[in-house]
């Protein structure tokens, strides 16, 4: 069996190498290790999620009933997730150029990643996987004002693309691309990726990044070497991060609904040219994240 491995899938290397970025899950294609990996993840996670996850999440995994000892398939997730929230999880062979990837949340489709992290590295991700695409993120896109908030990012994105492309100069289009998909990269990161949220008096996670790690789950609402902050969209737009170490600084929200109205805000601020020029540094931007701006149609 060849296997769907992050590290090593031909059935991804061809796509990749024929420019397919949108595909199939060829469930058929999955290894008894590939499985076996998704088991152990799994089950190794429970109690971390019970302790530390929201409870949208955790509702969220009921009702997408994922299959703990095989990898799912992703029909049927959205056979439970589509009529909740209207969102389906999309198959893809790899890195989405920034619009493209916004514009997916705008129709209510989440690009997700098909292949399983290799089993003798259950905690070292070099790039997302299933487990943090599928066990991450989607429980969360069962929960209506979530939903709308990812939706919100996608009106974001096309309302930048709109004022970039108005510009007549290509070199101030670049540079406004550039800062404006940091500002909101940095922005997802804080939030989608690594937030917390207020749930009585304690604090839960709901970002995917925390919620697919088990070690960084824990660490991220016990360790006294974490800073937790009320989020400020002016700090959170100008924080550089790291990708390759538990991050040292997480913003908090007080609900979903507080999340979906920054994101509006961040909206205004793209409009009103606040965010054109944030600061330098992580994470970097792409020609094609640049160029998936400047020639988005319409
Ligand atoms: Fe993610």
């Amino acid at each position: 069996m060849e296997g769907l491995t992050t590290t090593k899938s031909p059935f991804i290397e061809k796509a990749q190498h024929e420019g397919k970025r949108f595909i199939r899950q060829p469930y058929e294609l999955y290894s008894d290790e590939n499985h076996t990996a998704w088991a152990n993840l799994y089950s190794r996670i429970q109690p971390r999620w019970k302790r530390y996850a929201n409870p949208k999440f955790l509702e969220g995994v009921a009702k997408l009933n994922i299959d703990p000892d095989k990898v799912p398939r992703i029909e049927d997730i959205n056979n439970f997730l589509k009529p909740l929230t209207g969102f389906s999880a999309k198959p893809v062979s790899g890195y989405i150029p920034a619009y493209l990837f916004f514009d997916c949340l705008r129709n209510r489709e989440f690009p997700t990643t098909i292949t399983v992290r290799d089993i003798s590295k259950l905690d070292y991700l070099p790039e997302p996987d299933m487990f943090h695409d599928v066990a991450g993120h989607v429980p969360m896109h069962t929960d209506t004002e979530f939903a709308d908030t990812l939706v919100r990012f996608g009106e974001c994105a096309l309302s930048a693309a709109l004022m970039i492309q108005e510009l007549k100069d290509r070199e101030l289009q670049v540079q406004r691309a550039k800062s404006v998909i940091k500002a909101m990269a940095r922005f997802f990161w804080f939030t989608i990726e690594f937030g917390l949220i207020r749930s009585g008096k304690e604090l839960r996670a709901y970002g995917s990044g925390l919620l697919s790690s088990y070690g960084e789950l824990a660490y991220s609402l016990d360790s006294p070497e974490v800073q937790r902050y009320p989020i400020q969209l002016e700090w959170a737009v100008n924080q550089y991060f790291e990708i390759d170490k538990y991050q040292p600084l997480l913003f908090i929200v007080d609900s979903f609904d507080h999340l979906f109205s920054l994101v509006g805000e961040l909206e205004k601020w793209v409009k009103d040219g606040k965010v054109s020029n944030v600061s330098p540094g992580e994470p970097f931007v792409s020609d094609s994240d640049v160029e998936s701006f400047l020639s988005a149609k319409l």
